[in-house]
């Protein structure tokens, strides 16, 4: 056994191990059993915990019947039935016995407290789309974990997307890009980004994006789009079929999330009639996002308890408005107007005459996230007259309420 313990030279031989129904035994309920569990529990694995204490996480798994557990020291014979064996407490003796006892009973042996003494190790692991990757270094499990990172980002984001191998989304995916900052994408959206044959995109959302994508991608500016005897959405729908109808991975690439003020779901109904499938990717929405990069919380605790989006893209006094504008001044709550800055004036002459405290913050953010983002604030007495003075232009995200006044960066 001793030697055995001691043959570095030859590398551990991997293996995936279908634990589906088979019992599995754990010693030891503290944070090395807390990470390593779910992975156990996913795989389906049927997981005796023989320990004295759990932390309240571990405790959770057994009240949940995720796990059973022993509350009670190791004792000869535990492994009885086990095909794989996790020993991961501080009582070394109890780690010494249950390690003896797997060897005799020929059972592969993870040992969180001494490596050399173990018959197994647990490889870094990572899933991206159906692909499971595992990577030993020796002992070194900070560089395992490195190298894991480095490839499940690579598969996420679709730089090692090996394409020849990989199941490509079918028609068109409508992918939520966030308010401008190429960061704030989704990973899965950046992976379809990296994916697609022609990109379809708004002004608004990550258009430096845009940029990274190889040569032979089509970009299409979606507001350059002819639509001749068409509308604009109408021919931007036809573009999307066209494209998808020919093969190609085409991705609608939409500021903020599709479904807040995005006709995402005029876009999807086109295709589903078109008979083309059709994959919705959420983004991060400028409402949240946009105040939030400028630290500003839509809710504070004992501030807000509420938040509303609305658009501010017709006056209040129009007809076409769907607001109850006056219900909204009776709110106490924070509002957010997206497309409101040409009708600011209207809007909040509106929300005092039913009610709203004209003192009440109002802070408007241009271009947020992006490097020209800039804050202009005033409240809903000034704020016609500061948004001309200031020459806030669109897009910007209107935040009115008295979040804007909370956090360390906002009072004065
Ligand atoms: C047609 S709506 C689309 C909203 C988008 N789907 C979302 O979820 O953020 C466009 C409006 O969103 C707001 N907006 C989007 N991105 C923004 C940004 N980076 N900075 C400020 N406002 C932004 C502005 O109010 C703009 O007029």
């Amino acid at each position: 056994m001793a030697e055995q313990a001691h043959a570095p030279e030859h590398p551990a031989y991997p293996v995936g191990l279908r634990l589906s129904g088979r019992r599995v035994v754990v010693i030891g309920g503290g944070q090395v059993a807390q990470r390593r569990l779910p992975a156990l529990i996913a795989a389906g694995a049927d997981i005796l915990l023989v320990s004295p204490s759990a932390t309240p996480s571990v405790e959770a798994m057994a009240a949940s019947g995720e796990i059973r557990w022993e509350q009670r020291r190791y004792a000869d014979g535990d492994l009885s039935d086990a095909w794989y064996v996790l020993i991961a407490t501080a009582d070394t003796e109890a780690n010494a016995e249950a390690s003896a006892e797997a060897e005799r009973t020929r059972t592969w042996c993870v040992r969180s407290d001494d490596a050399g003494a173990a018959t197994a190790w647990t490889p870094a692991t990572g899933r991206s789309e159906g692909v499971t990757v595992a990577v030993l270094t020796g002992r070194d499990p900070r560089r395992s974990a490195a190298v894991r990172d480095a490839i499940v980002e690579g598969l996420r984001d679709g730089t090692l997307a090996a394409p020849h191998h990989r199941t490509r989304t079918p028609g068109v995916a409508l992918v939520g890009g966030g308010p401008g900052d190429p960061d704030l994408i989704t990973v899965r959206g950046r992976r379809l980004l990296a994916e697609a044959d022609v990109v379809i995109a708004d002004r608004l959302g990550p258009r430096d994006l845009l940029d990274e994508l190889p040569p032979h991608v089509e970009v299409i500016d979606a507001a350059k789009i002819p639509y001749g005897r068409y509308m604009a959405q109408e021919a931007i729908n036809n573009a999307l079929i066209e494209h998808a109808k020919a093969g190609k991975a085409v991705v609608r690439l939409k500021g903020g999330d599709p479904f807040v003020f995005g006709r995402g779901m005029e876009e999807a109904e086109a295709l589903a009639q078109a008979g083309i499938p059709c994959t919705v990717v959420p983004g991060i929405s400028s409402s949240i996002s946009v105040p939030g990069a400028v630290g500003i919380p839509v809710t504070h605790r004992g501030v807000a308890h509420e938040f509303t989006v609305v658009s501010g893209h017709v006056a209040p006094d129009d007809d076409r408005s769907l607001v109850d504008w006056p219900a909204l001044a009776r709110l106490r709550g924070t509002l957010v107007v997206l497309m409101g800055v040409d009708k600011i004036g209207a809007i909040a002459q509106t929300l005092v005459a039913n009610g709203r405290d004209p003192h009440t913050p109002v802070a408007l953010i241009q271009e947020g996230t992006t490097a020209a983002e800039r804050r202009v604030d005033a409240n809903l007495a000034t704020v016609a007259e500061t948004v001309v003075a200031e020459d806030v232009r669109p897009p910007a995200v209107i935040v009115i309420g008295e979040v804007v006044a909370v956090g360390p960066r906002n009072r004065q």
